[in-house]
């Protein structure tokens, strides 16, 4: 048995994906870390009955905040670090202490449309095939060691609403199963 963390920054729909397609299946999500005071992810955690804490990035260093995060990592005793729409990129302070045990989802085929627009980068492209990518964190921004990626090929005449529908679906079907797929690696 391993244990988890989420880290989100705003809606939190891959995070209560998470919590609900885990439960039970023999590792512990400790609890959920967020960047954002009003995020909608704090309501998820409460009627999920699931920990949350805040930390902030409001005029400190990114390593300071991440120090903090470190922190209760540490305390709730957490093997796996999982970025689900975390906003920020990682220093070495964390990936280092890390390293190999955080996984990010990323909603396009990287290495292609990286960064904080990926659904409008895509839909905007000319790209037949559109999806998600599954990944561990390096230094980079939506870089590192691939799991899995998954696409569905687009018709171009569906609407930008449409395409993030499919897009939300392949995350919340897959990152799920993907986290446990490691976790039990990580008890091996
Ligand atoms: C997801 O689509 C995730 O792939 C994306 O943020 C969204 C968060 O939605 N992450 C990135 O763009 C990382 N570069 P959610 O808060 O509803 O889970």
């Amino acid at each position: 048995m391993s244990d988890f963390a989420v880290l989100v920054s705003g809606n939190g729909s891959n995070f209560q994906a998470i919590a609900e397609q885990t439960a039970g299946k023999g590792h512990n999500l400790k609890c959920m870390i967020c960047d954002r005071k009003d995020a909608y992810a704090f309501k998820r955690a409460e009627k999920l009955g699931i920990k949350a804490y805040y930390v902030t990035y409001f005029r400190r260093s990114r390593e300071e905040a991440e120090k903090e995060i470190y922190e209760i990592l540490q305390k709730e005793n957490v093997q796996l670090v999982v970025l689900a729409g975390f906003m920020r990129l990682l220093t070495p302070f964390l990936v280092d202490r890390y390293k190999g045990r955080i996984m990010n989802i990323h909603p396009a085929l990287l290495p292609k449309h990286p960064g904080t627009h990926g659904i409008p980068d895509s839909f905007n492209s000319k790209d037949p095939e559109l999806g998600i990518t599954i990944h561990f964190v390096d230094y980079g921004m939506d870089t590192g060691p691939i799991i899995v990626q998954k696409s569905f090929t687009r018709t171009f005449d569906e609407s930008i609403e449409e395409i993030e529908a499919k897009i939300h679906k392949l995350e919340h079907t897959y990152y799920p199963p993907t986290i446990l797929s490691v976790l039990d690696k990580m008890d091996k």
